[in-house]
């Protein structure tokens, strides 16, 4: 894992925004995989001023977000179809054809998720997957349990995820509790990962997930397992991390 600590959150989102842009342009018709939470902002926010000054074509470009929540429309404020609308896709000049993120409001959970697997793997796979990090180690929807599941699919959420997604809506009984993620696989299939760790609340789980074991109780410790994956941490998060 290439670690990299950045002095603050501005900081590491440009460096984020100039990963995916240097993937972009050395592949117009890449396939990105891509993460909503509050740590994302900042890069999506870079990745439209480039776009806006010129410097960025996302004509070509294929996305697959990593999760949604279910059950939710994709009109509400809450969803991630809004938020990927809201920070990034109404933004730029990406086809809406060509972006892709589970539908949270599915009749059928199997079909929808076999349907997202086979669409990845029409896709040619992901090329560069961005991920953010749960206070509890999750990535994607990924919870810690016993045993991880490989491609998309339903997962309830843990009550420590739907606590610290509560701050989003109006109350804590609003947050779903389920949503449909990518599974471990889809992930770790991902060619390159860029994974995005801000604030001093993620400090404790930033320092367990590079601690050289590999647990399901902490998903993102799989990450040490993929040849290409990059961290960028601002300074808060990093405090625990030994060099
Ligand atoms: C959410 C998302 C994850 C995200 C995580 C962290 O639950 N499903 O993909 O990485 O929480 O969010 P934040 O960046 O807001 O801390």
């Amino acid at each position: 894992m290439n670690k990299i600590i950045c002095e603050n959150y501005d900081k590491m989102s440009k460096m984020a925004a100039q990963i995916v842009s240097d993937q972009i342009k050395s592949k117009p018709d890449s396939v990105l995989g891509l993460a909503t939470g509050s740590t994302p902002i900042g890069m999506y926010k870079e990745l439209v001023r480039m776009f806006q000054a010129g410097e960025l074509d996302f004509a070509k470009v294929i996305t697959f977000n990593l999760d949604e929540y279910y059950r939710i429309e994709k009109n509400n404020q809450q969803s991630y179809h809004y938020f990927m609308n809201e920070h990034l896709f109404k933004h730029i000049n990406i086809n809406p054809e060509n972006t892709h993120i589970p539908d949270g409001n599915t009749e059928s959970v199997e079909k929808e998720c076999k349907n997202y697997d086979n669409m990845i793997k029409k896709a040619g796979g992901i090329d560069l997957q961005v991920l953010g990090l749960g206070i509890n180690g999750h990535i994607g929807f990924n919870e810690p349990d016993s045993e991880l599941i490989a491609y998309t699919h339903l997962t309830p959420l843990k009550q420590k995820t739907i606590q610290a997604n509560s701050r989003f809506f109006n109350s804590i009984d609003e947050v779903p509790k389920h949503a449909i993620t990518m599974g471990m696989a889809n992930i770790l299939q991902a060619k390159k990962i860029l994974l995005l760790i801000s604030g001093k609340n993620k400090a404790e789980i930033a320092h367990k997930i590079f601690n050289g074991k590999i647990t399901t109780n902490i998903p993102a410790s799989f990450l040490q397992l993929h040849p290409d994956t990059t961290v960028i941490m601002d300074r808060e998060a990093a405090e625990y991390i030994e060099f």
